[in-house]
């Protein structure tokens, strides 16, 4: 999910400048969207398969018992807009049980990255038309040609909204409602507000699977970049911040300690944390608030019994 990568030397000068800038901030802060390099999207799809991280599984479920009801609600010539598609599997999940997606458009940064779910996709699917488009979500992105004549259904899945702070939230619907213009659908998963107890231990898995997720950010830093972070000396922790309604993963530094990075220092004092992650967790009527200021209209909602998951249908 990076930006264009400018590279010089071999250093994605995107990345650099904004671990200089996040690092150089007090609270020290860095972006989730750095976490997905290839041993950092292998952790992840591990964590989605631990007992504790609940999101994955719910979302899955839900999606599999609402696919009839979700089919009644579509045109029968749909283009089908993933923003930021990561592992398939829900991908699949609709476009087997919804025949009438014709088109697929996975939408995302990195073109590399698209190429390989492109691929997959087209062997398992003939029929269906598979169209990459390498777009950064802040802004629109032209629809090829064939996709003007068609309905279009966005589909934003895992919760990837609650990354960002409501008012990004907000201009991220606004500029999807554009896009898929007159008719167009946006199906999109929000992880609901819960026990905290349950949330935390989403983020804190008893495998150390999310911690090494979080720590791989700095292996990053290290092998991209050139620092030289000492994983070891810090810990993850995951937070519960009530006033703001989200998880918030950080990095905590035991003892005090000095990182070099390109030229730049940076110094932790004990128990100074990087905070790497928020995770926005919704009430249900908070996101269809949020929905209808951006520009939609909640065409159906989904929960699953415990109320732990949802998929709204907006339109
Ligand atoms: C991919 C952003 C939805 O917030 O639950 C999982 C990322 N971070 N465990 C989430 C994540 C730590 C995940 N999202």
């Amino acid at each position: 999910m990076s930006n264009a990568v400018l590279k010089s030397a071999g250093v994605d000068q995107v990345f650099l400048s904004e671990v200089i800038a996040g690092l150089s901030n007090a609270p020290k802060a860095l972006s989730p969207k750095w976490f997905y390099d290839q041993r950092g999207s292998q952790l992840f799809e591990q964590i989605t398969q631990q007992p504790e991280y609940y999101p994955t599984r719910t979302e899955i479920e839900l999606l599999a018992s609402i696919s009839a009801e979700l089919g009644d609600q579509l045109s029968d010539r749909e283009a089908l807009i993933e923003y930021g598609s990561g592992s398939s599997r829900k991908t699949r999940l609709l476009l087997r049980a919804l025949p009438q997606l014709q088109q697929y458009l996975p939408m995302d940064v990195s073109a590399e990255f698209l190429r390989g779910a492109a691929d997959g996709l087209s062997k398992q699917f003939p029929k269906l038309h598979v169209r990459p488009v390498v777009g950064d979500f802040n802004s629109t992105v032209k629809l090829p040609a064939t996709v003007q004549s068609m309905t279009r259904l966005g589909f934003f899945p895992g919760s990837t909204i609650g990354n960002l702070p409501p008012s990004a939230a907000c201009s991220f619907l606004r500029l999807r409602r554009e896009e898929l213009g007159r008719g167009g659908k946006l199906l999109i998963g929000v992880d609901l507000r819960k026990p905290v107890e349950v949330l935390l231990a989403a983020y804190d898995d008893s495998a150390g699977v999310t911690a090494a997720f979080n720590r791989n950010l700095l292996l990053r830093i290290n092998r991209e970049l050139g620092g030289d972070f000492d994983p070891d000396r810090f810990d993850h922790q995951a937070r519960w911040n009530d006033d703001h309604g989200r998880i918030e993963m950080h990095l905590v530094s035991r003892g005090l300690q000095r990182v070099r990075i390109d030229n730049h220092c940076f110094e932790f004092a004990d128990g100074e944390s990087i905070h790497s992650e928020n995770s926005h967790k919704y009430r249900l009527g908070e996101f269809k608030l949020l929905a209808r200021v951006s520009g939609w209209e909640v065409v159906s909602q989904w929960t699953d019994p415990q109320q732990w998951f949802a998929i709204f249908l907006l339109g």
